[in-house]
């Protein structure tokens, strides 16, 4: 748990510097941008299939055609060039590589040896996600991540990814958000397969995190030069009244289910006592297997961190909130808490804008999972884009987002956090899960008629930020 102690980061115009090095980059993940979503002998993901279900994507949208990635990749990586990116974060399509989860298909990997090829023909470092949700549809219809199968498959096709471009990608993350893919994903519904179920949330988590674990063995083994790790999107859960115990019970019910059921079994080889009080009703106990444990917490090299906003939890206010559209919490064995409203301003998802979140999450994770370099690996926000009459955007709320947010990543490091890189979520406007099209989070717009890229006034400044290695002050 987190209770806010940091100043305001956004309240300041100052200038400041990054550490020298620091790694300045943009994320994207595959389903998000490719389209082509049968080129070359892909098949069907989760993601695929949900977007099929009446209602379950906001206006029936679908991974086709997303930003057309796939065929514009030339394009692309042209345009990270131009922001000066040094690191790109992307995710590998499981199904394209590896369709059904069977044999590897040759052509879905030669896309990104040609996208590896390009970025290191403009110097910009490749840093591969291996799995950002899409599930081959296939797997999801042998219990996808309830099964304990389904780690074991992800290793192999690890091992194909490995194979592939090993040599050439010094930067390698297993999962993205094993908390969006195991409880949205099977508690709430909202995220693919849209399963309802508690048990398999629970069990969809751990299988999350012994495919993280088989999966960095095996990286290790082969790879021992690449830096390895996992990217969590923990959150700062603050009681509504730190001083209320009711509040703080409250609190940390969802705080496991956000950060500790993921962080304790990574970096302390143990899951928190609360995970087995509050879980096992679900099943929890049962899952955990003899050497699970030390399979996960193998040593990482880096903790990859997203980070949009915090979380006030109140337990009073009675009832288990239902999530976005009155599908159960994902918040497995959390009930009763409510989110009291605070007098915040807000992006178009309706999440709050506190900056001062992040400096305490990077302070947490710091003091409470000491010794690992952290990386934030995601950072932005969502707001209603509107192209002007000169053709461009002046997407002032997103740059103000970031400002603040790039501040506050800064006291971090001044309060002696190791942070080492940032990247920005996203570099083009993408296909936001759920909301479809509707949430633009690109740096870059794009126009889904034309596929036209035009660079908003945040990617100016973010460039401004790269090419600085800081915000610079007003006056310089
Ligand atoms: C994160 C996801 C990313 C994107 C942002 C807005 O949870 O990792 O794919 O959807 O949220």
């Amino acid at each position: 748990m987190t209770e806010h102690t940091a100043q305001d980061p956004a309240a300041s115009s100052a200038a400041i510097t990054f550490p020298e090095g620091f790694l300045w980059g943009a994320s994207t993940a595959s389903f998000q941008i490719e389209g082509s979503t049968t080129a070359d002998g892909r098949t069907a993901s989760i993601w695929d299939t949900l977007c099929g279900k009446p209602g379950a994507v906001a206006n029936g949208d679908t991974g086709d055609p997303a930003a057309d990635h796939y065929r514009r990749v030339s394009e692309d990586v042209a345009l990270m060039a131009d922001l000066g990116l040094a690191t790109y974060r992307f995710s590998v399509a499981w199904p394209r590589v590896r369709p059904d989860g069977g044999p590897v298909n040759q052509r879905g990997l030669d896309f990104y040896q040609g996208l590896v090829d390009e970025l290191l023909e403009r110097d910009i470092v490749p840093w591969i996600t291996l799995y950002h949700w899409d599930l081959p549809q296939a797997l999801e219809e042998r219990g996808g991540w309830t099964n304990r199968d389904t780690a074991y498959r992800f290793a192999e096709y690890a091992d194909t990814v490995l194979t592939a471009l090993g040599d050439r990608v010094p930067f390698w993350t297993t999962l993205n958000e094993p908390f969006c893919a195991a409880f949205l994903g099977y508690a709430s519904g909202e995220h693919a397969p849209g399963r309802t179920e508690p048990d398999a949330a629970v069990a969809a988590a751990h299988h999350l995190l012994v495919a993280h674990g088989l999966g960095t063995a095996l990286i290790r083994a082969r790879r021992p030069d690449v830096k390895l790790g996992i990217t969590l999107n923990p959150a700062p859960i603050v009681p509504a009244d730190p001083a209320d115990p009711v509040d703080v019970a409250a609190a940390q019910r969802v705080d496991l289910v956000r950060n500790r059921v993921f962080l304790d079994p990574l970096f302390r080889g143990e899951y928190p006592e609360d995970a087995h009080t509050q879980f096992d009703q679900f099943g929890f106990s049962e899952l955990v297997r003899d050497g699970d444990l030390k399979l996960i917490s193998q040593p990482i090299d880096l903790l990859g961190v997203n980070f949009y906003h915090d979380e006030v939890v109140s337990g009073h206010g009675g009832t288990e909130p239902p999530s976005a559209g009155g599908r159960p919490t994902p918040l497995v064995g959390a009930a009763p808490f409510s989110n009291p409203q605070r007098d915040l301003p807000r992006t178009a998802m309706g999440w709050p804008v506190d900056p001062r979140g992040l400096t305490d999450l990077l302070l947490r994770l710091h003091r409470e999972y000491p010794g690992v370099p952290l990386y934030i690996t995601e950072n932005g926000a969502a707001y209603p884009d509107t192209v002007g009459e000169d053709g461009q955007i002046h997407d002032e709320d997103r740059t103000r987002y970031l400002d603040g947010h790039l501040r506050a990543a800064h006291a971090a490091i001044e309060q002696g956090v190791d942070l080492r890189g940032y990247c920005c979520w996203s570099l083009l406007d993408n296909f936001e899960w759920a909301w479809g099209y509707d949430q633009r989070f690109g740096v870059v717009h794009v126009d889904y008629k034309t596929q036209e890229r035009t660079v908003k006034d945040s990617g100016k400044f973010f460039a401004r930020v790269i090419e600085a290695n800081g915000i610079p002050g007003s006056s310089d």
